[in-house]
């Protein structure tokens, strides 16, 4: 091992900083950054997209970034005749594509030495054989301390044979002292019965605690300020009810099509894809009530209490719509519609568009909606958060010099233009009492020199680190299933989906639903 890196501030061979109450994390030292102990990830489903464009890159950016042991090791699991050369080639070729950080010959140099590869397939008992020996052999030569997180990038059909896989060749078996974690991406099932078996599966394997959900949007940087903007401050939390906030709008809009992920999404969908975890955490996060602390479990309890008074409309009819896009121009292009993408059959049915809207069954929110949409192919990428607040009880004002005054909102800008924008009324200067829209404007760019760093960067590093914060535990998933079914089972009734043409900001139906309730989408 070549000890030419400088792993940076608190170069941590060992553990320090690096479990949550390790006692030598004291109050002075909590700006340290946290470092992650001797350890190392194994990657199932090494050759996917998720792999090479995420993954991958984030482990380096995190060794760029002096957080890793010197001592780290990735091993990569996949059916291909590959050697740890080859397999670090794969690595190599990337992190020179997507990292984040710049590329450093020793940081890479160091992290190679630790890359191994293990051919095979979910069946093959000798793979699980060599998996273990290989892992045995890093602890001696590299000092990853038996410490390890496997990592299942595979489609949540080939769960239940890694599980076993991993059981069967106690892998998942933390020798003294040390842990073992699995890390699961989504999608975690395809409904509430799908979801409660995977838990299950998962559960007779590892205990709970050591089981990390991925949700990447809790890994950005923007929606974990959500609960800085919301309960470090005192001047929004007066206002965040029912007393103020007239509805909420949650956006998550792709200009991408599928790309070449046929194969999972025909049948899933977007309400499924997105819906079900992103958005509802987004709307989690924005609702709940304030945590007693930062930490895993009272997070769990209040996201819980929310999602749990979480109502659909009765009229699903009237309060939904999913749409399906069809071929048009955009950025310039003219782009296939769905039925026309490589891998879909003919005559799918699957929603490339969701708009749905959600009431809140308690104090603070009831009678205020939230109404949620996702697409793919609209106009622009955005996600975003907006609070949309009450006009004033009584204006003033003539109603012609207000007419371009429309309802403050604080608009939380997920991505990608990372910040916070607050749209108010100001007089126009001159000689009228005019009143027109306005905004104020924070940017992470502007604010901060600190670069945000990935999702992935940071949901890799808790993983290691064991912090299981920014993880939706297994009740929160399972009752996110239970808020989507009805919607996709009334929709599985209920004809197809509105096509909206590629470019545009999806089918009529979705603004005829808020018209209906006199209120409007943004256009971010
Ligand atoms: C994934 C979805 O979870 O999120 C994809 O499966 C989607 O369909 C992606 O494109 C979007 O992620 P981001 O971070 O680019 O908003």
């Amino acid at each position: 091992m070549s000890s030419s890196v400088t792993p940076g501030p608190g170069d941590a061979t060992g553990s320090a900083g690096s479990a949550p109450g390790n006692p030598l994390r004291s109050v002075q030292d909590r700006r340290l950054p946290r470092i992650a102990g001797p350890s190392g990830l194994v990657i199932f489903g090494v050759t996917g997209d998720l792999s090479r464009k995420k993954l991958m890159p984030a482990v380096y950016d995190l060794a760029n970034r002096g957080l890793l042991p010197p001592g780290f090791s990735l091993v990569g699991f996949a059916r291909r005749d590959w050697a740890d050369e080859d397999f670090a080639q794969v690595v190599h070729d990337s992190v020179k594509e997507h990292a984040r950080t710049p590329f450093r010959e020793e940081v890479w140099q160091q992290l190679c030495q630790g890359m191994r590869f293990v051919p095979g397939v979910f069946d093959d008992d000798a793979a699980f054989r060599t998996l273990r020996e290989t892992i045995e052999k890093l602890d001696k030569e590299r000092g990853t301390g038996g410490n390890f997180a496997f990592y299942l990038s595979v489609p949540p059909k080939f769960f239940p044979q890694v599980m076993r896989q991993l059981k069967a060749h106690r892998l998942s078996e933390a020798p003294d002292g040390s842990w073992r974690r699995a890390v699961v991406e989504k999608p975690f099932g395809s409904d509430l019965a799908s979801a409660q078996e995977l838990n299950r599966v998962v559960h007779e394997v590892f205990p709970s605690r050591n089981v990390f959900r991925i949700d990447h949007y809790l890994g950005k940087e923007t929606v974990q300020n959500i609960l800085a903007l919301r309960f470090a401050n005192t001047m929004f939390e007066p206002v965040w009810n029912r007393g103020y906030v007239d509805h909420v709008q949650i956006t998550m809009a792709e200009d991408i099509g599928i790309g070449g992920r046929a194969g999972y999404y025909d049948g899933i969908g977007s309400a499924r894809d997105v819906i079900q975890n992103h958005l509802l955490q987004l709307l989690a996060l924005t609702a709940m009530e304030e945590p007693s602390s930062f930490d895993a479990r009272a997070l769990l309890t209040e996201k819980l209490k929310v999602l749990g008074a979480v109502r659909l409309p009765k009229d699903l009819g009237r309060h939904t719509v999913r749409g399906q896009y069809t071929a048009g121009w955009q950025g310039g292009q003219w782009v296939p519609g769905y039925l026309e993408e490589e891998g879909i059959a003919p005559d799918s049915v699957t929603d490339t568009y969701a708009a749905l809207k959600l009431e809140i069954d308690n104090r603070r929110w009831a009678g205020v909606p939230f109404y949620l949409r996702t697409g793919k192919r609209l106009g622009r990428r955005v996600t975003e958060i907006a609070v949309v607040f009450q006009r004033a009880p009584y204006s003033p004002f003539d109603a012609t010099d207000t007419r371009e005054l429309n309802n403050n909102a604080l608009v939380i800008r997920v991505q990608p233009d990372e910040g916070v924008t607050l749209r108010f009324g100001s007089k126009v200067p001159g000689t009228q009492m005019e009143i027109r829209d306005v905004t104020m404007d924070f940017a992470y760019g502007e604010s901060f020199t600190e670069s945000s760093p990935e999702a992935y960067e940071r949901l890799i590093l808790d993983v290691l680190l064991g912090d299981a914060n920014l993880f939706p535990r297994h009740q929160e998933v399972e009752r996110s299933w239970e808020i989507l079914d009805p919607v996709e089972e009334y929709w599985a009734r209920h004809g197809r989906p509105e096509p909206y043409t590629a470019g545009t900001w999806g089918p009529k139906a979705a603004d005829e639903m808020l018209a209906r309730d006199g209120r409007s989408w943004r256009r971010p």
